[in-house]
């Protein structure tokens, strides 16, 4: 996606050979008007899959997501991170380590908005080694639900987790796949 592109080069700050920092429009300060392009882009990649639900986990997951979801015309559930005081509903629940930041934990969603009928789209900021979207994906396989794709806001596809996800047999849809961080530099796959 050429415009989401263009913002990474732009704005986008390389911390390091595996993390970009995007503060300035997707993980801190949110663009509107480039979250509203990714979700038409979500939308038109996703629109002929029967979906009926969006399933997300916050924080920065949620913007792309409903985005995507005022699109499709469908609800929103973003997985929390945190326990919440009203959330006392059953739970599904799933354990999801991060490579990135060596921690382990628990995400959740309520029994109550998912059921065996759904057709559910996982929408993420960053696909990094896949684990927050196997734990999201957990989530809606314990409703009996089906994963109809995963879309993905940047893949750093220098990271396992594409091929993790593809070998599972999700369908993946990421909107810009950043080939490299070396030097530097973000260049992008170009296939
Ligand atoms: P994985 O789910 O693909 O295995 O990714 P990983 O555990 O490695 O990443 C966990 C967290 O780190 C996620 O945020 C993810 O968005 C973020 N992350 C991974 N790589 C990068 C990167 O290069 N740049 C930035 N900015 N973030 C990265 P989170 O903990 O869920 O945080 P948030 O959603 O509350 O912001």
């Amino acid at each position: 996606m050429h415009a989401l592109e263009q913002k990474i080069l732009n704005e986008g700050i390389v911390l390091s050979d595996k993390v970009l920092k995007v503060d300035a429009f997707l993980n801190h300060q949110i663009d509107p008007v480039l979250m509203q392009q990714i979700g038409k882009e979500f939308a038109a990649r996703f629109k002929d899959a029967g979906i009926t639900k969006i399933i997300t986990i916050e924080a920065s997951g949620i913007a792309p997501a409903v985005m995507a979801g005022l699109e499709l015309g469908v609800p929103v559930i973003f997985a929390r991170k945190y326990q919440s005081l009203t959330l006392k509903d059953d739970l599904y629940r799933s354990k999801v380590f991060s490579f990135t930041k060596q921690t382990e934990s628990t995400i959740a969603i309520s029994n109550k908005h998912l059921n065996s009928h759904d057709k559910a789209l996982v929408i993420d900021d960053f696909l990094a080694n896949g684990q927050a979207a196997l734990g999201l994906a957990d989530l809606i396989h314990q409703a009996n639900a089906e994963v109809v794709g995963i879309g993905i806001v940047i893949e750093k596809s220098f990271q396992s987790g594409r091929q993790l996800l593809l070998d599972k047999g999700y369908r993946v849809e990421s909107l810009a796949r950043v080939q490299s961080l070396e030097n530097g530099t973000v260049t992008f796959c170009r296939d």
